[in-house]
C-alpha cells in the first residue's frame, strides 16, 4: 500500500504520540476520488504503521468489496494519527487538534470528490455536533457520513445500517446521484383548536389520523392530531375525548397511557423496529421525510436556565443554617470493619453564589453553558434539604413556560411527522412482506399496556425475610473468605477487591476501567484461578439479589400490593420484550437463591400463576428456514436438540450429557442465530463460572 502522505510521521505535537509507536500516515492513491476517514489507529495499525489493518480493516475491505470498490482505489486516513492508549476514543479536543494539523491538510491537498467520515469522531469533524444515527448514509455536499465498520462488532443490529451506508457509497461512486429527502411542507399549517370535550377524535373519511400527546407535570397537557401531511391541530387540556377510526402514533405504549386509543392503532416506532431503522421520531422524520425537528432541549434550554437561576437568586437572599455534618458509611481498612466518616461541607449559601456567578458569567462546560439545574442537583441532597424545605424543589421548565406559538409548533410537528413517517414506512413493510409480522406485534401492544397497568402481586414481607436471610448468608460467606485468604477486607468494595486480587494475591490484571483501575467485575474475576473466586462470586450474587430485589422491590409495591413495570416491545434484537423498573425478566432462575425470589411473586386471590413457554421456538424456526434436515428430524422425533448437540461437541454418549455441558450448548444455539460472537459466548460462560 502506498504511503500517501507522511509528513506527520515525526509529529509529537500532542501527548498522544507518547502512548504509541507514532503517527500512522494516510495511504492510497493521490488521484483517488474517495477518501475514507476513520477515528484513530488501533493496536494493529500502530504496529504496522498503516490505517485499517486490523479486524475493522478486514471488515472495511469486505464492505468495499461488496459494492465493487477496491481498497487500492481509495485514500484511507484517520482523524487522529496516533493511537490513544488502551484504544480509547479520542476526545473532541484531541481530534480537532490533530485534524487541523494533518487531516485538513490532506483533504486540501488531494481534493477528494467524496469524503467518507466513518463513525462519530470523524463525522463530527466534518458535520459538527450531529449524531451518527441522524446523518449516516445521507450525503451532505461532498461528505457521505457512514457508521464505523467496527460499530457492528459491538452491536450487531447496526450491521444492516452499515451495509446500507456502503451501498450508498457504491452508488455515489458510480455517479448515481442520491439526494436527501426534501421536506414537502416547508411552511406547515399548525392550528390551535377550542376544547372539543364531548366530541371524539376521528379519522372521518381520511385514510389515517396521526396523534401525539404532550404531558406536563405528569398530566396530559395537549393532544395533537394530523390527518393531512403538513397540517396539524393542537387541542389543549387534559380532558380529551377518545380516538375513533384509523389512528397512528409514535410509541403506542406511551400515548395510550394518556388518551383512549383504539386497539387497532398503528405504531410507527414498531414499524421502524421491524425494519431495523432508528426508532426516534426525530431521526425518522429527518431521514425519511427531510423534516427538521427541534429537540426538547433546544426548546427548553433557556427556560431551564432562567427558572433555575430565579430559584437560586431567591435562595441567595435567605440566611441558611450551617451545613449539616455529612456522615457516610465506609470500610475502615485498618480495623477490617465497617465504620463512618463525617465531613463538614462548604456552606450552602457559598455554593449557591458560586453557581449564580458561573451562570451569569456565561461559563461554559463541555455540554454548553453551565446548567444551574444540573449543578444544583449535583449537591448532596442533605445539604439542599433546608433550602428545598422552605422554597420547594427547583422547578424544571415545561412547555407551559414556552411562548404559545413555539409550544404549538413544537407539539404539532410530532403529529405531522408521525403521519408522514407512517406514509413512508407502511409501503416498506408491504414491500418486504412484513404485514403479518407487523400485525402480530401490533395486536400485542394493548395486551402489554394492560399488563403494565394491572401489574403483578408481590409479597413484600416475604422479600424482607429473604433479604435478612441473604444478609446472614453473606456474613457467613465473608467470614469463610477472610479465613481462606487470611485477611479481612470489605468484599463490597471494588477497590478492596482490586487490592486483594491484584496486589495481595498477585494476579496480573488484563482489563481496566475507564479511569485505569483493574476491573473486578464478574467476568474478570472468573478468569482468575483461585479458590476464593467462586466464593467471591457467590457473595456477589447474594449481594446482587439482596440489593436489586429484596431491598428495592418492596418500595415499588402500590396500595393494591402490586408492582408495575415498564414494558418495551421494540428494544431487543431477538424480538423479545424488555422490561424495566423492575425488570421482571431478570429475576434469576438458574440458581437456588434466585429461585427463592420468584416465590415472592404471587397470584392475586382466586388466581394462579402459570408459566407458558414455546419449546425451543427459535431453533425450530431456524431449522425450518434453513430446511436443515437433521434438525427437522430431531424435532419431529421429539428429541432434545441441545442435549444432542452437547453430546457431539463434548463427545459423550447422549445419556451422559451433564447440565454443565448442555447449558453452554443451548446458549450457543440461540446465540448463533442472534449473532453471538466467540468472545460473547466466552464471557457469558465465564460469568456463569463454566469456563475451564
Ligand atoms: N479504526 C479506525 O478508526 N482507524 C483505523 O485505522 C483502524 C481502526
Ligand atoms: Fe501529532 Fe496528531 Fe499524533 Fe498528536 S495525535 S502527536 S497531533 S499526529
Amino acid at each position: 500500500m502506498t504511503i500517501l502522505y507522511d509528513s506527520n510521521r515525526g509529529c509529537t505535537a500532542c501527548p498522544l504520540s507518547e502512548g504509541c509507536k507514532g503517527p500512522v500516515p494516510a495511504v492510497g492513491l493521490e488521484t483517488s476520488k474517495v477518501m475514507l476517514i476513520g477515528e484513530a489507529p488501533g493496536r494493529n495499525e500502530d504496529i504496522k504503521g498503516e490505517p485499517f489493518t486490523g479486524d475493522a480493516g478486514q471488515y472495511l475491505d469486505s464492505l468495499l468489496d461488496s459494492v465493487g470498490i477496491r481498497r487500492s482505489d481509495v485514500l484511507i486516513s484517520n482523524v487522529v494519527k496516533c493511537r490513544p492508549r488502551g484504544n480509547r476514543t479520542p476526545t473532541v479536543e484531541e481530534a480537532e487538534f490533530c485534524a487541523t494539523r494533518w487531516l485538513d491538510v490532506e483533504v486540501e491537498m488531494f481534493q477528494p470528490e467524496i469524503i467518507v467520515p466513518m463513525g462519530r469522531v470523524a463525522i463530527q469533524h466534518f458535520l459538527g455536533d450531529v449524531t451518527v444515527e441522524h446523518v449516516h448514509g445521507i450525503p451532505a455536499g461532498k461528505v457521505l457520513p457512514v457508521y464505523h465498520p467496527a460499530a457492528g462488532f459491538y452491536d450487531t443490529r447496526l450491521m444492516r445500517a452499515i451495509q446500507e451506508d456502503f451501498q450508498a457509497l457504491g452508488k455515489l461512486v458510480n455517479g448515481e446521484t442520491q439526494s436527501a429527502p426534501v421536506d414537502q411542507h416547508p411552511d406547515p399549517d399548525y392550528v390551535e383548536y377550542e376544547n372539543i370535550t364531548g366530541k371524539s377524535f376521528s379519522s372521518g373519511d381520511r385514510p389515517m389520523m396521526a396523534y401525539d400527546t404532550e404531558v406536563v407535570d405528569n398530566k396530559l397537557w395537549s393532544v395533537q392530531a394530523s390527518g393531512v401531511t403538513g397540517t396539524a391541530g393542537f387541542f389543549p387540556g387534559m380532558d380529551q375525548p377518545a380516538v375513533k377510526g384509523k389512528a397512528v402514533v409514535h410509541n403506542y405504549l406511551y400515548d395510550a397511557q394518556w388518551i383512549d386509543l383504539p386497539d387497532s392503532t398503528d405504531d410507527t416506532m414498531l414499524m421502524a423496529y421491524l425494519l431495523g431503522l432508528p426508532q426516534g421520531l426525530k431521526e425518522l422524520a429527518w431521514r425519511l421525510c427531510g423534516m427538521e425537528m427541534q429537540s426538547y432541549q433546544e426548546i427548553m434550554g433557556d427556560h431551564r436556565r432562567r427558572k433555575g437561576l430565579l430559584y437560586l437568586s431567591e435562595a441567595a437572599k435567605h440566611d441558611w443554617p450551617d451545613p449539616p455534618d455529612l456522615t457516610d458509611v465506609i470500610w475502615i481498612k485498618k480495623d477490617g470493619r465497617l465504620g463512618s466518616v463525617t465531613k463538614k461541607p462548604q456552606h450552602i449559601s457559598r455554593k449557591i453564589k458560586r453557581i449564580i456567578a458561573d451562570v451569569v458569567g456565561g461559563k461554559e462546560n463541555k455540554d454548553g453553558p453551565v446548567n444551574p439545574w444540573t449543578r444544583w442537583h449535583n449537591i448532596d441532597p442533605r445539604e439542599r434539604a433546608a433550602v428545598e424545605e422552605q422554597l420547594g424543589k427547583m422547578p424544571d421548565a415545561s412547555l407551559e413556560d414556552v411562548d404559545p406559538d413555539t409550544a404549538i409548533r413544537y407539539s404539532c410537528r410530532d403529529a405531522d411527522a408521525t403521519l408522514r413517517v407512517y406514509q413512508v414506512l407502511w409501503p416498506k413493510i408491504q414491500e418486504l412482506g412484513l404485514e403479518f409480522t407487523y400485525q402480530l406485534d401490533r395486536q400485542v401492544l394493548p395486551v402489554a399496556m394492560s399488563m403494565m397497568q394491572e401489574g403483578i402481586a408481590l409479597d413484600g414481607e416475604f422479600l424482607g425475610i429473604l433479604g435478612r436471610h441473604y444478609m446472614e448468608l453473606m456474613e457467613a460467606k465473608a467470614e469463610d473468605i477472610f479465613s481462606l485468604v487470611g485477611k479481612r477486607f470489605n468484599p463490597n468494595s471494588d477497590n478492596e477487591l482490586r487490592v486483594l486480587m491484584y496486589e495481595y494475591l498477585g494476579f496480573k490484571p488484563t482489563k481496566f476501567t475507564e479511569t485505569g483501575l483493574p476491573k473486578v467485575n464478574k467476568e474478570e474475576l472468573s478468569k482468575l484461578k483461585h479458590a476464593v473466586v467462586p466464593m467471591l462470586l457467590e457473595y456477589k450474587h447474594l449481594a446482587h439479589l439482596k440489593d436489586s430485589f429484596c431491598d428495592t422491590l418492596p418500595g415499588k409495591i402500590d396500595s393494591h400490593g402490586r408492582v408495575h413495570c415498564t414494558i418495551n416491545v421494540t428494544r431487543t434484537e431477538t424480538g423479545r420484550w424488555s422490561m424495566k423498573e423492575p425488570n421482571l425478566q431478570q429475576i434469576p432462575a438458574r440458581t437456588e437463591y434466585g429461585r427463592e425470589i420468584r416465590k415472592a411473586f404471587v397470584a392475586g386471590p382466586g388466581y394462579y400463576l402459570a408459566a407458558i413457554d414455546y419449546s425451543q421456538i427459535e431453533m425450530r424456526v431456524a431449522a425450518h428456514l434453513a430446511q436443515c434436515q437433521s434438525m427437522i428430524g430431531l424435532f419431529n422425533e421429539g428429541r432434545d436438540i441441545h442435549t444432542e448437540t452437547a453430546a457431539q461437541i463434548f463427545n459423550v454418549p447422549l445419556d451422559q450429557v451433564t447440565s454443565q455441558q448442555r447449558y453452554p450448548t443451548k446458549t450457543m444455539g440461540f446465540g448463533v442465530i442472534y449473532g453471538l460472537t466467540p468472545h460473547g459466548l466466552y464471557s457469558q460462560m465465564a460469568q456463569e463460572g463454566l469456563r475451564d
